[in-house]
């Protein structure tokens, strides 16, 4: 295989799996154990990821062609409205994964997962608004649909940024799953506040 993004689906399918089997991913198009609160901790997990990358992002400062599409600076105001229409008291987790962007590996490994999470946001749109749940802030959704439209551009860059920078694709499936694995552990340790029904 020497298609990158082909190699990263593979590596961290099970992650993602896992991801979306915890609370508070696995209450999602489940309308009998979805509330409000599940939703809340949904966001709060994303806010918290989408500003780790953000914030690692500012030391490249528009050097690298493809994080163009992560729309970063949009998505973290879009993800803040919503934390904050929902909690009059937002608290991030401090998200523990650590990955050194200063390596190309995991520079690109932080933009899958972010262009990634936009992957099953028209579904999750789509269901919020036809399983009652209209009322809830869903900008941090309606703008990773946009992000959604991006990503064969986005594949299509990210690859030749990847062969030109002899992108090791181990590394760069073992940075992807440091990152999943940082928003599961984030997502436990919000679950681990309150009791919840999942
Ligand atoms: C309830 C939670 C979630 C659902 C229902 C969901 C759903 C999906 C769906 C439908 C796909 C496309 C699968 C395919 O085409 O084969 C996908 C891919 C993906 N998602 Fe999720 N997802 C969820 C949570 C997340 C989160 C929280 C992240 C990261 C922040 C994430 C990152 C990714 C990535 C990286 C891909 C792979 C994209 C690719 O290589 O094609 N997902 N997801």
């Amino acid at each position: 295989m020497n298609n990158i993004f082909v190699e990263l689906k593979h590596g961290t399918k099970e992650a993602h799996t896992v991801l979306e089997a915890t609370y508070p991913f696995n209450t999602m198009m489940k309308s009998e154990i979805f509330d409000r609160q599940a939703y809340s901790k949904n966001i709060t997990v994303l806010a918290s990821f989408h500003h780790y990358v953000y914030e690692l992002l500012k030391k490249f400062n528009g050097c690298v062609s493809f994080t163009q599409y992560m729309q970063a600076e949009d998505v973290v105001v879009a993800v803040d409205s919503d934390l904050h229409a929902l909690l009059s008291n937002p608290q991030y987790c401090d998200f523990p994964a650590v990955i050194d962007v200063q390596e190309p590996e995991a520079m690109l490994a932080a933009a899958y997962v972010w262009m990634g999470s936009s992957m099953g946001a028209r579904i999750l749109y789509r269901w919020l608004n036809h399983a009652g749940f209209e009322s809830l802030p869903m900008n941090y959704y309606e703008t990773m649909i946009g992000l959604g439209k991006q990503w064969e551009l986005f594949v299509r860059d990210g690859q030749v940024w990847a062969d030109v920078h002899r992108v090791n694709p181990k590394k760069c499936i073992t940075s992807a799953n440091q990152l999943f694995e940082g928003l599961r552990l984030c997502a436990q340790s919000l679950t681990h506040q309150q009791r919840h029904p999942a």
